[in-house]
């Protein structure tokens, strides 16, 4: 007697609550991860793209540096912006020079858009 009441008041509607969730929470996983997870080949191929890929995938799309053209003194700048204005953590100098290298090679005011 207890038992039923106790299964028809509260854990019955607790457990179709958690099913139901568990189905919306699976249903939506995959969708939410495939938006979040960035796709290297945003960026061209050659050396430095995996460097770029992991210092700045973090807080934007590869789309706001992809459309730049930019002087290379200026990519160097904008690490010191993107490390004091926007709270990057700060890069090594190796990878620093890998990173500068990149985009100034890939996406230079001569870079075709
Ligand atoms: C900690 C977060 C963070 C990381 C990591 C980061 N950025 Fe940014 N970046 C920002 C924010 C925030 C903005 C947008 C600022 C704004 O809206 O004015 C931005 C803007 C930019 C812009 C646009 C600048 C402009 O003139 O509008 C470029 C280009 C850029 N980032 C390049 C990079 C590159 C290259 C890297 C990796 C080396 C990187 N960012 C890593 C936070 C970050």
């Amino acid at each position: 007697m207890s038992r039923i009441s106790f299964f028809g008041g509260r854990l019955l509607p607790a457990a179709f609550f958690l099913a139901f969730a568990l189905i919306v929470t699976s249903a939506e996983a995959p969708h939410a991860v495939a938006q979040a997870v960035p796709d290297i080949n945003e960026l061209p191929p050659g050396p430095g793209r995996e460097e770029v890929f992991y210092a700045c995938y973090a807080c934007h799309s590869f789309r706001i540096i992809t459309q730049q053209r930019l002087p290379e003194s200026t990519w160097d700048e904008l690490m010191d912006w993107m490390v004091e204005k926007q709270g990057m953590p700060p890069l090594s100098p190796e990878d620093r020079k890998a990173i500068v290298a990149y985009l100034a090679k890939h996406f230079s005011p001569t870079t075709p858009r």
